[in-house]
């Protein structure tokens, strides 16, 4: 497997990605509130082993460590998030100077390593004090975010010019508040409806407010979208496949690119919109670029009996699979970063997640040897550069993830690291896969230097 180097521009930002609450810790320091988050993992039962974030990575003790396993591993971005409970804890209201100061001080750092940082606003730990007002399918917590995300941007907007508004208000909407096995529980159609339009509303305006806080910004939301097939050519299971392509792609597409909620998707659901006038053009501002995360593709059939969007998933047999349980098939990145180029236009696109989980051991000579996870990376970054090759404005790719961290429902048991942990001890070690990337990066600007 070879990846088409030329294909990439010199500037690509070859990174890494993680999330507040997946790697941080320090939960009750410094003035942070609970999220949704905190409650969910502390729930009982929520969580494999019931596990939580409590301690997670210790990241935000340790990451003048972790900004130097990102030098090590030669990568020129790194893609955060910001936890929303840290800086305005009560979720509107008071500003936690303490809490921003800590991704202030992180910026720095990355800067003066020459790390380009690009920064997410959401990535799903809303304040619980918001959830107690009713969370997501309310309209305020819209607002909230918008005020919330001016005071980030007012603060960092003079050294980050990358930006994300949200990480994948799919999961939010749909895994938390319908499928109920994300914060915040629920199993709500109308409510999951209803948090997916203010999750949008939010995006809207929080591109506003970073626009008018940090002018030279480049705004953008991330996206995990994946390729769906129909289990067979039975009509009804294509028209199950087109229903779960409304539910998982085209429902967070359409809306930011002017089309509005997609009809289809709208009459399936039968649920009211929360819209008030001047909302869509909101949630259509123009985009300077937009992320993709991308895991697996999906074969569904039809379930005439399950909730929306009532389809079924169809295991394909024989076709490999991570420690997920999920598909491998690196064609998908590359028909998606298509799709965004074609039908929608594109301008600039980064891949914003992308990484497999496997079961790693630290062998006795201290190293970890996961040929696996080199596969999915080397397959799935050959496809982005097809992708390139074809025409996707392919700016970057941030591997999921820097770090082994708290992989949500599925607690600490699911590594997606370059860079293993031991959560015992806090040690890292760098996987195969993290050596394999920097061999990566480095071959990529050897060959950018050459082309110069
Ligand atoms: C994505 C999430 C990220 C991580 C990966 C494996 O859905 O954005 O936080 O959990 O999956």
């Amino acid at each position: 497997m070879t990846i088409d180097f030329a294909a990439l521009p010199q500037d690509f930002l070859w990174g890494t990605a993680t999330s507040a609450y997946q790697i941080e810790g320090a939960v009750a320091e410094d003035g942070r509130a609970p999220s949704i988050w905190d409650t969910f993992s502390h729930t009982p039962g929520k969580i494999d082993g019931n596990d939580n974030g409590d301690v997670a990575c210790d990241h935000y003790h340790r990451w003048r460590e972790d900004i130097a396993l990102m030098r090590r591993l030669g990568t020129n971005a790194y893609r955060l998030s910001i936890a929303w409970p840290r800086v305005v804890p009560g979720g509107d209201g008071p500003v936690n100077a303490k809490g921003l100061a800590f991704y202030d001080e992180l910026v720095d750092g990355l800067l003066e390593a020459g790390i380009t940082p690009s920064v997410t606003l959401y990535h799903w730990d809303l304040p619980q004090a918001l959830q107690d007002r009713g969370g997501w399918p309310e309209r305020e917590t819209a607002e909230h975010f918008a005020a919330y995300a001016s005071v980030v941007a007012e603060r960092l907007g003079d050294r980050v010019t990358h930006w994300a508004t949200l990480n994948e208000p799919l999961c939010s909407a749909w895994i938390g508040h319908l499928e109920g096995k994300m914060a915040p529980g629920w199993t709500d159609l109308t409510a999951a409806v209803r948090a997916s339009y203010h999750l949008l509303l939010a995006h809207g305006l929080g591109a506003q407010v970073i626009r008018a806080a940090a002018p030279n910004a480049e705004v953008g939301i991330v996206n995990n979208l994946s390729t769906i097939h129909a289990a067979t050519d039975r009509p009804e299971d294509e028209a199950a496949a087109r229903r779960m392509d409304g539910h998982t792609n085209r429902w967070w597409l359409d809306p930011v690119h002017g089309r509005g909620f997609p009809a289809d998707m709208r009459e399936h659901y039968g649920v009211e919109l929360p819209e008030k006038p001047g909302d869509m053009e909101t949630i259509a501002a123009p985009l300077d670029w937009l992320g993709l995360n991308y895991y697996f593709p999906q074969t569904v059939a039809d379930d005439p009996t399950g909730p929306a969007p009532r389809v079924r998933t169809v295991r394909r047999l024989g076709v490999p699979r991570t420690g997920m349980d999920w598909e491998i098939d690196a064609s998908g990145i590359e028909t998606l970063l298509l799709r965004l180029t074609e039908d929608y236009g594109a301008r600039k696109l980064y891949v914003t997640e992308n990484g497999s989980a496997f079961p790693d051991t630290v062998r006795p000579d201290g190293t970890v040897d996961d040929p696996e996870r080199q596969d999915y990376l080397v397959g799935h970054l050959a496809a982005c550069a097809s992708a390139a090759r074809k025409g996707a404005p392919l700016a970057g790719y941030f591997a999921w993830s820097l770090l082994d961290n708290f992989e949500w429902a599925y607690g600490y048991d699911k590594r997606f690291g370059l860079v293993h942990v031991d959560y015992k001890t806090q040690v890292r070690t760098i996987k195969g896969t993290g050596h394999r990337y920097a061999d990566i990066v480095r071959a990529h600007r050897s060959s950018a230097r050459r082309a110069a």
